[in-house]
């Protein structure tokens, strides 16, 4: 696998994606019924992949989400007994809808900003994870070694992905997104297969990774990764 893409400047993904996701966010609203979800989907098609059972018993953690968005899958561990639940996300209206949503909820703290950037700024934690988020839309040989950082020794790391379509390059993308206004909105996001995120793992420093591929439910191109793999030690 390449290594040797041109270096873009973190922030300048992280605000295309800030701008498309607060453009969403004001379009997103009545969503402020504090409901927390039975379970944490993985992918955008419920009931496939795996459950809450990939995270395993957040009892007595520290579990931080990146890339957040609305906060239900973060106040799902607050509510299962975090004893810290950090939901980052890089929109700031994303935050406020989060907030107005689930503030009651005990052990919760809310992040606006880059991953990378808030990240390093939380205390250790146990588990890492992130749905569709900042694994996906900020360049992972960035973002990576800031998880390694922050992750105790052996503690855990889960996201999901869209892999790649089907003879799709794999690294850097613009695509846009098209609002139900028709407005289009670009966003920034990085695109790997199993192989090569086993790779980008192995590289920075976590091991036992498992990749699972989870196929869209009819035709469709795509194909969702969820993938864990644990913190090597010190
Ligand atoms: C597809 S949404 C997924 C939200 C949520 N995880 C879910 O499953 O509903 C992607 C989210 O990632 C956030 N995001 C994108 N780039 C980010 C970055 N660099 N740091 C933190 N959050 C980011 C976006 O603002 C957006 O809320």
């Amino acid at each position: 696998m390449q290594h040797d893409m041109p270096q873009v400047e973190p922030m300048v993904d992280a605000s295309v994606n800030a701008h498309a996701w607060n453009h969403i966010a004001a379009q997103d609203l009545g969503q402020n019924v504090g409901t927390v979800p039975e379970g944490i989907e993985w992918t955008c098609w419920p009931g496939r992949g795996p459950g809450s059972e990939f995270l395993g018993d957040l009892a007595g953690l520290r579990v931080a989400e990146l890339g957040c968005g609305t906060g239900e899958h973060i106040a799902y561990a607050a509510a299962h007994g975090a004893r810290l639940a950090v939901g980052v996300d890089v929109a700031e209206q994303r935050i406020a809808q989060a907030r107005a949503r689930f503030d009651h909820l005990p052990a919760l703290l809310w992040r606006v900003g880059d991953a990378a950037q808030e990240l390093a700024e939380l205390p250790r934690l146990d588990v890492c994870f992130s749905i569709y988020g900042a694994l996906w839309y900020a360049d992972p040989t960035q973002l990576l070694p800031v998880i390694h950082n922050r992750l105790r020794p052996d503690g855990l790391l889960a996201f999901s992905v869209n892999g790649p379509r089907t003879g799709e390059l794999s690294g850097r993308r613009v695509d846009n997104l098209t609002l139900d206004s028709g407005v289009r909105l670009p966003v920034v996001h990085y695109s790997y297969d199993a192989d090569a995120w086993r790779h980008l793992l192995d590289e920075h420093g976590f091991t036992d990774s498992e990749v699972l591929a989870v196929q869209a439910p009819e035709a469709s191109p795509y194909r969702t990764l969820v993938l864990r793999a644990r913190r090597s030690g010190d």
